[in-house]
């Protein structure tokens, strides 16, 4: 079977004023259809980066491709045409982001902006476009099918007369509408409060089983990611460090850093048990530490971690980049 996603030795800086910033070193990556994947790790590890280089939204100023590939479906992301790109960004992948208010335009409704996307599509696939009036169906039924009230009467809202948990379901449909075939959901529900955030990853895993989506979901949050996924990815600092079953990942985690993450989620059933924060702060990628990225923050670091980067091996029934994952 072909991979839907297949990223060999991604490499991706962003140059500025301070130099080059090496921001994603060596991605490698690869996700059959119908595979759930959650992509964890702190702030600024590059999850937004890698999610945005799939849709190729990286390779412009100042974002530099160091090397590496892309491939969707077989076909390589970095040599598509104008129109092979919007096929995908149409077609292939969707994109939904934490914060929606940003991605819908204040001044329309909601039902103008869903019957402009939904014609777009029309064209986009060679169809004459269907007249507003059964775009406008069409976008009511999406949004029904978001579990939203009164679908008809919300296409003549605004963004901001909508909730944020609302707002996120109106992109959801939108994200639907070119039915994709990778969801990529880069944190959905942080910008959201806690019943609400629930709420919509229920209504994600929903449609991604209706659908048979491919769901790459980006979270720093272990829990999000347990919740959806069956496989996650484990990122430090622009490069993966541990691949494999969420199940296996979480119960017993090989690569220090993944120890970290888990240690410091907070146990709710065994509060005597502090949450550990891994200490140490997350490099600077102007200069990143030499060899494996993580040794300065590393309990077990040895010399040959602070001179060889460790590649990605298959260990106790997962991947870890880890010269110890062995003895760990
Ligand atoms: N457009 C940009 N220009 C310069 N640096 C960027 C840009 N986008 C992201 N970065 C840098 O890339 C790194 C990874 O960012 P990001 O992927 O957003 O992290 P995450 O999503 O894991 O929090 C950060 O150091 C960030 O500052
Ligand atoms: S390679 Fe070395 S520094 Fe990196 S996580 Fe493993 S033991 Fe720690
Ligand atoms: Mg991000």
């Amino acid at each position: 079977m072909t991979p839907l996603l297949d990223i060999r030795d991604w490499r991706l800086a962003f140059d500025g004023f301070e130099g080059r910033a090496q921001v994603l070193d060596g991605i490698n990556l690869t996700v059959m259809p119908g595979e759930t994947i959650g992509i964890v790790g702190e702030t600024g590890c590059g999850k937004s980066v890698l999610a945005r280089s799939v849709a190729r939204l990286v390779d412009m100023p100042p974002g530099r491709i160091l090397g590496g590939s892309i491939h969707f479906d077989g076909q390589d992301v970095m040599a598509m045409n104008g129109a092979a790109l919007a096929r995908l960004r149409g077609h292939g992948i969707a994109m939904i982001f934490q914060d929606p208010m940003t991605y819908l335009n204040p001044v329309f409704s909601i039902g103008a902006q869903m019957v402009d996307v939904i014609r777009a599509h029309d064209r986009a696939s060679g169809q004459r476009p269907r007249n507003s009036a059964a775009a406008r169906k069409k976008a009511a039924d999406l949004l029904g099918s978001m579990r939203l009230p009164e679908p008809a009467g919300m296409l003549d809202r605004y963004p901001h007369e909508l909730s944020g948990g609302m707002r996120q379901r109106v992109l959801i449909a939108m994200a639907l509408i070119g039915t994709p075939r990778l969801l990529i959901a880069d944190e959905p529900t942080t910008a959201l409060d806690v019943t609400i955030q629930a709420q919509v990853l229920r209504l994600i895993a929903e449609l991604v089983a209706m659908h048979a989506l491919t769901l790459m979901l980006i979270s720093h949050d272990l829990g999000v990611i347990g919740a959806l996924c069956r496989r996650v990815v484990v990122m430090y600092a622009g490069t993966i460090v541990e691949d494999g079953e969420a199940t296996t990942v979480f119960a017993n985690p090989r690569h220090p850093y993944t120890r970290g993450l888990l240690a410091a989620v907070p146990d709710l059933e065994k509060p005597q048990h502090r949450a550990q924060p891994i200490p140490g702060q997350i490099p600077n990628l102007l200069s990143p530490p030499s060899g494996c990225r993580f040794h300065p923050r590393c309990a077990l670091a040895v010399e040959q971690c602070t001179r060889d980067k460790p590649v990605m091996r298959d260990v106790a029934g997962r991947s870890v980049a880890c010269h110890l994952a062995e003895h760990a």
